[in-house]
């Protein structure tokens, strides 16, 4: 099947240009001037016009939690859910977290991620570690999943009893990724603090939503931001901070990258456009009243608003250089009440898988980032930070044509019931934008056109991904 998208103006990381994009045996083939005859008289079986649009290369989200066993219960989108409302968001492509199990082997975790993904994910899906057991033997045995195209690691400074590594360990694994070649995420937080300040809360009968923030303060995060600095800067291996939220954390990263340290840093739209008001909830008798905040419970947990000029600060100046979601959907009914009575039992997350592109182009039309930054952000730096450049995260030829074409002009309520997460709100209730995409390509393949998903259950492949090389 060849495909044209004629007259649509392509949008890189680096460039701004007017192109047809033809694509052949699901990667783009060329790339032609619309005046150019270089291509007249080829025959094309589908030629889609992008007048007045945009063809950007589809998102790669690198941080999804796609049924997940978590808190108590199960992140309620699975590989089907989850990687359908990606699409209709416009990406193209996930790197989802496979958990170890205490005391579980990490082919075991990958196993288990490859038994949820295979017949369901829509879109193509890469997997990191998220590595909670690392025993001699298990560092042994990252050589064999890196082998296998699973290239990074996530540990966790937070969740005591569960997730946590303690800092020997954390520094064993840095150790042993920089022999690999692999990446190490870091969830940082003081997760031995958390323990003590919350049970004071609750003995205090601070039980609602709003004490799951004002029990981890910013002060925890940038100290964890600092140790990873630091345990990196030791281990001599680059490192990748995951949801960072806050002025102080940035600040520890800015100082590093200044340093010229390789230390990487993500952060979330939930952390750019929402604040830690969400979490007090509606008044009494509105909704769920002071329990609608668990909606917005997630870890770390959303900010005063200040932080988010220093966010997107951060995203102009570089220090930050991915967007990712951290989609991590969890029902009101049934999943957060869970913590009602008790905020530490709320699930930790929320949806967010569909909604990154629509929001982040809002910061185009203000003036916060450029449209090519807003492609670096959501798609090129995610694939060179992950091993799947030049495959994915660009428009150029050889590339996979993942593409969207992103209509500037398209109006989108950000409403639930748009929504394709089986999550039972929406964090952008009542929140309409000005841009969407028309059509989302998948390898060629055509999976969305104006919000029809038109793709098939199972077709998404599995991404082998490349070792760190940058
Ligand atoms: O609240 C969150 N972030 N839930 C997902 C797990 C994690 O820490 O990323
Ligand atoms: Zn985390
Ligand atoms: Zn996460």
């Amino acid at each position: 099947m060849r495909t044209l998208i004629k007259n649509g103006t392509v949008i890189t990381a680096s460039d701004t240009f007017a192109a047809d994009v033809w694509i052949e045996g699901g990667r783009v083939v060329a790339l032609t001037h619309p005046a150019g005859r270089d291509r007249a008289g080829v025959a094309v079986e589908r030629e889609i016009d992008a007048t007045g649009k945009y063809v950007i290369p589809g998102g790669i989200d690198v941080h999804t939690h796609l049924d997940m066993p978590f808190g108590g219960t199960t992140s309620i989108d699975d590989f089907e859910s989850g990687t359908v409302a990606a699409a209709h968001g416009g990406t193209t492509a996930v790197v989802d977290f496979a958990i170890q199990r205490k005391g579980g082997t990490l082919t075991e975790a990958l196993d288990a991620w490859h038994a949820k993904a295979e017949g369901k994910a829509t879109i193509d899906y890469g997997f990191h570690i998220a590595a909670t057991d690392l025993s001699p033997a298990r560092l042994e045995e990252m050589a064999k999943v890196v082998k296998e195209g699973v290239t990074s690691f996530k540990l966790f400074m937070a969740y005591p009893g569960s997730l946590m590594l303690d800092d020997e360990g954390i520094f064993r694994t840095m150790l042993r990724a920089g022999e690999l070649g692999a990446l190490i995420s870091m969830h940082a937080e003081v997760g031995l603090a958390m323990a003590p300040i919350i049970e004071r809360a609750l003995a205090e009968g601070k039980t609602a939503p709003i004490y799951h923030a004002l029990t981890r303060p910013e002060v925890a995060e940038a100290s964890a931001t600092e140790r990873t600095i630091a345990l990196a800067e030791l281990a001599g291996v680059p490192a990748y901070i995951v949801h960072l939220t806050c002025e102080r954390a940035l600040a520890r990263v800015r100082e590093a990258r200044d340093r010229g340290l390789p230390i990487h840093a993500e952060t979330c739209p939930q952390y750019l456009f929402l604040t830690e008001d969400a979490l007090r909830g509606k008044p009494p008798g509105e909704g769920d009243g002071e329990f609608d905040g668990a909606k917005y419970v997630c870890s770390p947990p959303l900010r005063p608003g200040y932080h988010h000029e220093h966010l997107w600060r951060g995203l102009r100046n570089h220090d930050l250089e991915v967007v990712a979601t951290d989609h991590c959907p969890f029902r009101q009914q049934g999943q957060k009440e869970m913590g009602r009575g008790n905020f530490a039992k709320i699930p930790n997350g929320m949806p967010s898988i569909e909604t990154r592109l629509y929001l982040l182009w809002e910061a185009v039309r203000e003036g916060r980032i450029s449209m090519n930054r807003f492609v670096e952000i959501t798609s090129t730096a995610p694939a060179k930070l992950f091993g799947l450049y030049p495959r994915k995260g660009n428009v150029s030829v050889g590339a996979d044509a993942d593409l969207v074409i992103w209509d500037p002009n398209r109006t989108y309520d950000l409403s639930q019931k748009n929504m394709h997460s089986r999550a039972d709100y929406s964090p952008y209730e009542g929140r309409t934008v000005s841009g969407a995409p028309t059509h989302v390509f998948s390898r060629g393949e055509l999976i969305v056109e104006n919000d029809r998903f038109l793709g098939k259950k199972g077709r998404g492949h599995f991404l082998r991904r490349a070792t760190f090389g940058l």
